[in-house]
């Protein structure tokens, strides 16, 4: 049984293979958490667990009940104004204004299996893989309102998902002014958070800290999940590593404006919120409507990171991104961003197409400035139809080139975005987000669209539909390059701004899921400047995305690594691009530019009629060496071993395994080459400690238990050719014999 409950009906134990979550009735009706941990028996009660001391000065729930003082209380999903002070997961303001409300358990169903929500991108579980999902149903004594806590337990990956459903069937109006999607109250402090934050071209770099009293969170107001915050945190105890220790994680099926917080209170209880950032939010629950909460994801390990990123990893791969893709091998392409920019026309992309489709590239994306007129990034964005003076036969007639090659074809768009200097603008200039009143606020000379209006949404898709018919699209990689500051909807009503970030999202998915729908053989890869809007909102519907603008590899491996923790190899873009390169005007080797590119969906994003001979030939040897092992680089079990984050940091490396561990390819980097170093050895993870290997097809053969304890001795860094002995790179190929 993976949800039970006991024979009063008052607790509810989840149980994945690994993990416990208990929840019970408290005495007056509302819901506590008991735990949330290591897998632990089943028992008709937890008395022990729910034991109350009283403590002076913190309200009591009423004369009778002294030793019911909420604020000490683990709850499950705490209301506003009865007597806890931490920050709540729903204030609902009423008609008189009062936001205190009393939700109490009125009944249950347990179901089996998870649908997907309607319409918010969500998990499910078609595969009929054991899920099993609660439906806790509470009434508000006061206001008569309903509110569903979903809970689907997916047993095999240790993942619970969390949402709530507010639900008005009464006659007066309300207005939700917070919505969290899940809530979990930890009974002690001893946690370090761990989150990934960066900027533009240095997304998710991994900030680990010890909790301290008070709120802590890592959030956005930008209409995006953002590059300077990520979604996905964990809690790990302080002692917490890659290969042991206990770990919590957290993210949200989401793409908008979030917060995840975690409350150290006075008695050094943790509380964690995950869910819509409260901030720029409001929702008006009118007579008969309901309000569905983005899904939270919590997943729990005791054997350290690596293992709760494997897991949690492993779901999206079974129960997140569009089953189509989840498992299938992604193509190697060439993107002509980094080129050409926006200076091509057709002859120029098809040497490049010629010459990649020679090298064994397998599909071409045509990136940005193929449409309206646009030349530079000031004009054309909403003009979604070809600029004939850089295809003058049309792009049918491209695409058809490309295909007839046998390769695939795909192509840019950013729906969500309009230029001034564009035809969409002189017919629409109300379809901008932005107060008419106030001087709108540019970035990259561009605006964006009002995903809030529906007729936006359907123009959008009826300009990209057609274009998808019209060239029999594989591929789009759909970008949104700016974020929403000036946050107004003229389609809006007064009452409804503060749900304008919520409904621009509702929008972006809406446009998402009919594009899938209709074209379901086309994989899309979102993108946002890089990685933006890398999150598990747009992973269901797009099963990979673009990690970064930044294409230089020594600054990769830190953005590749950090994004390993919460997101798998196969979700990740990673191109090898030219040198020097174009962000930072670093100088490194092709093998090391491949070596960090291999572990993700490879790309190339480089003029490659313009590289020499010798790269050309390594550049074939590299897509056939990838191509070989693509299925293991993509979907293969990845371990971190040597972190870019410690301090010197300036060995970095990690490892692809395969399910039966008869295959594992180690990559490890070397910032800089220093004289006389000690002897290095490269420590392997995960492999089977009985069977026997070979390391780079050598003649010696080793034990797994050898390669992962005694290690394997890496030579000293070499001149590479014409590049120097700095940012070196390995790959150490374990195969068993
Ligand atoms: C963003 C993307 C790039 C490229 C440009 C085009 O920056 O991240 O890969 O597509 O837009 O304008």
């Amino acid at each position: 049984m993976t949800i039970s409950t006991n024979k009063s009906k008052t607790l509810f134990h989840l149980q994945t293979d690994h993990t416990s979550y208990i929840i019970q009735e408290l005495e007056n009706g509302e819901l506590g958490q008991v735990y949330y941990g290591p897998k632990i028996h089943q028992k008709e009660s937890y008395d022990n667990l729910m034991t109350r001391e009283i403590h002076d000065a913190t309200p009591s729930l009423s004369e009778g009940m002294q030793d019911f003082q909420p604020e000490l209380i683990k709850q499950e999903y705490a209301s506003f104004g009865k007597g806890d002070y931490r920050y709540p997961a729903f204030p609902i303001e009423q008609p008189n204004g009062s936001r205190i409300t009393e939700f109490k358990l009125q009944n249950f169903a347990i179901k089996e299996g998870k649908s997907r929500l309607k319409d918010l991108p969500s998990t499910f579980d078609d595969t009929n893989d054991d899920a099993q999902t609660l439906v806790l149903n509470l009434k508000d004594q006061i206001t008569d309102l309903n509110l569903d806590l979903n809970y689907t337990v997916f047993p095999h990956q240790d993942v619970i998902v969390r949402s709530s459903t507010f639900i008005n069937s009464t006659a007066a109006d309300y207005k939700i002014n917070t919505a969290y999607s899940s809530q979990l109250d930890l009974p002690d402090a001893n946690y370090d958070l761990i989150q990934f934050s960066g900027n533009w071209a240095r997304e998710r770099h991994l900030y680990r800290s010890p909790l301290r009293p008070g709120l802590q969170s890592v959030s956005s107001l930008r209409a995006a999940s953002s590059h300077q915050q990520n979604p996905f945190i964990m809690l790990a105890r302080p002692e917490t590593d890659e290969q042991s220790g206990a770990a919590f994680g957290f993210n949200l099926v989401y793409s908008g404006n979030f917060k995840d917080s975690v409350e150290v209170d006075q008695f050094d209880a943790s509380r964690v919120m995950v869910g819509i950032n409260p901030d720029e939010f409001a929702w008006n629950l009118q007579s008969g409507t309901s309000f569905q909460t983005p899904e939270a994801i919590m997943s729990f390990t005791e054997d350290g990171m690596n293992q709760l990123s494997q897991q949690m990893g492993a779901f999206y791969t079974d129960h997140l991104v569009a089953p189509k893709f989840a498992k299938q091998e992604r193509p190697i392409l060439i993107n002509n961003w980094e080129a050409t920019y926006f200076d091509f026309d057709e002859k120029k992309l098809m040497s490049i197409v010629n010459k990649a489709h020679a090298l064994g590239v397998e599909m071409f994306v045509l990136d940005d400035g193929w449409f309206g007129k646009r030349n530079d990034d000031t004009t054309s964005l909403g003009d979604w139809f070809v600029d004939k003076d850089k295809f003058p036969d049309g792009l049918g007639h491209f695409s058809q080139q490309v295909h007839d090659l046998g390769m695939k074809f795909g192509l840019w768009f950013e729906p969500e975005m309009i230029s001034c200097k564009s035809k969409l603008h002189e017919d629409h200039p109300d379809w901008m987000v932005g107060d008419p009143n106030a001087q709108l606020i540019p970035s990259r000379h561009q605006f964006v669209l009002d995903m809030a209006k529906p007729e936006v949404v359907d123009y959008l898709y009826e300009k990209i539909s057609q274009i998808m018919s019209d060239t029999k699209l594989d591929y789009i990689k759909w970008d949104m390059n700016r974020n929403i500051t000036d946050t107004f909807s003229r389609y809006l009503k007064p009452e409804q701004q503060a749900e304008f970030a919520h409904r621009y999202m509702l929008g972006v998915y809406r446009l998402y899921d009919q594009l899938t729908k209709a074209f379901p053989e086309v994989l899309f890869e979102s993108c946002a400047s890089g990685g933006g809007r890398f999150d598990l909102g747009m992973m269901y519907y797009a099963p990979q995305a673009w990690t970064s603008d930044d294409t230089d590899a020594v600054e990769r491996i830190k953005i590749q690594y950090g994004t390993s923790y919460g997101y798998p190899l196969s979700m990740m873009g990673a191109h090898v691009s030219a040198v020097p390169n174009d962000q930072n005007g670093r100088i490194t080797s092709l093998k090391t530019r491949g070596a960090v590119a291999f572990f993700g969906d490879l790309g190339y994003e480089l003029d490659i009629t313009k590289i020499s001979e010798e790269e050309l030939k390594q550049t074939k040897e590299q897509i056939d060496f990838y191509k070989q092992y693509r299925n293991l680089f993509q979907f293969g079990k990845f371990y971190r071993i040597d972190s870019p984050f410690e301090e010197d940091g300036n060995i970095t490396s990690w490892e692809v395994v395969s399910d039966d561990k008869s295959l594992a390819i180690v990559g490890r980097y070397q910032l800089l080459n220093h004289p006389s170093v000690a002897y290095q050895r490269q420590y392997f993870v995960g492999l089977d400690p009985n069977k026997q290997y070979t390391v780079n097809d050598s003649s010696e053969t080793f034990y797994g238990d050898e390669l992962m304890n005694a290690g394997y001795f890496v030579k000293m860094a070499q001149v590479d050719g014409n590049y120097s002995s700095d940012f070196h790179s390995d790959l150490l190929i374990a195969k068993e014999i």
